[in-house]
């Protein structure tokens, strides 16, 4: 199937060499397969790596592998306590990039336990379609489809999506990961609310994602404002601070319909995920927010 790129004023495919990097650091930690290892990722690993940890050595804060390591991990662990305790039966994966998140759950539960859909933008989804095809690594219940999550309508919006791949009778765990803060808070908001809107008008679910860590010191805020400004010109674009404190996350997704909202702290997790933990507190949070079934009238 054809299908066109983004409207110019939404296109953010300058963002998409970002997913080379992260790609390349799951795969550096056992966490995917050779096939996502790309020659750009392998590049900008081994470029950045030494520097990266040497200054979080002597600065004692998580560097950029450890801060990822700590967000993907603890969010495929709250995903699997989605599927083992609350019964998600699909995931819906945006801004999926070069992830082997999904090839590892349709792996662990089985196509007749779990439904798999990838989302990126047009060419990312191409592109990781083909990786999936050419490994032997697309099954059975496992999508890769376009969607640009600007979009409210029309046929790259998640709605659209959802309304191809998704059963509404099953509930649903939506995942963003290493995105949103590529955006300003008003963008994502609407982002947040058709997720919500989603999950409540089939049979609820969970949305889990990662967003940065406000503090009130101002090292730490100026070390993070240092990090964001390094990734920003990678990605070509400003990075975005939403939230000055958990409390504000919450109001925000209740505000949005969601309920039971957890503002997660990596440290909290040390022990129980294999992640590591720095001397200082880390730059990421993980948002859990569940969403009911809309009560059918
Ligand atoms: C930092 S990468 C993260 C990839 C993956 N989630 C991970 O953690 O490895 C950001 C991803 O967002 C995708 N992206 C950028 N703008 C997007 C948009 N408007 N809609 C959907 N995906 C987008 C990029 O193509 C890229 O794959």
């Amino acid at each position: 199937m054809l299908v066109p790129n983004p409207q110019p004023d939404i296109d953010t495919s300058r963002i998409s060499i970002t997913a080379h990097m992260t790609g390349y650091t799951w795969y550096a930690n056992g966490l995917s397969s050779a096939a996502f290892a790309t020659m750009p990722g392998r590049l900008f690993y081994h470029a950045t790596r030494p520097w990266m940890r040497m200054g979080g050595r002597v600065l004692g804060i998580a560097d950029f592998e450890a801060t990822l390591l700590q967000r993907h991990r603890i969010i495929d662990h709250l995903l699997e306590k989605a599927v083992e305790e609350k019964g998600v039966g699909q995931v819906l994966e945006l801004a999926c990039g070069l992830s082997a998140r999904g090839v590892r759950f349709m792996e662990k539960y089985g196509p007749e336990k779990l439904r798999y859909v990838e989302a990126d933008l047009p060419g990312m989804a191409a592109r990781k379609k083909k990786l999936l095809q050419d490994g032997g690594l697309l099954g059975e219940n496992h999508f890769v489809v376009p969607v640009n999550i600007l979009a409210g309508e029309g046929e790259l919006s998640l709605e659209q999506a959802a309304s191809h791949t998704l059963d509404p009778n099953v509930p649903t765990a939506v995942i963003t990961e290493g995105i949103t803060y590529y955006f300003p808070l008003e963008p994502m908001k609407d982002l947040w609310g058709r997720i919500a809107n989603l999950l409540s008008s089939g049979s609820g679910g969970v949305y889990l994602y990662d967003d940065f860590a406000r503090s009130s010191s101002p090292f730490y805020t100026n070390l993070l404002m240092a990090w964001t400004w390094l990734v920003g010109i990678v990605a070509q674009g400003k990075m975005h601070l939403h939230f000055l404190s958990g409390q504000e996350v919450n109001d925000t997704f209740c505000g949005l319909g969601f309920c039971d909202v957890s503002v997660h702290r990596p440290e909290a997790f040390a022990g129980v995920v294999p992640i590591p933990v720095s001397r200082i507190a880390s730059f990421v949070d993980i948002i859990e927010a569940f969403v009911e079934r809309e009560i059918q009238g």
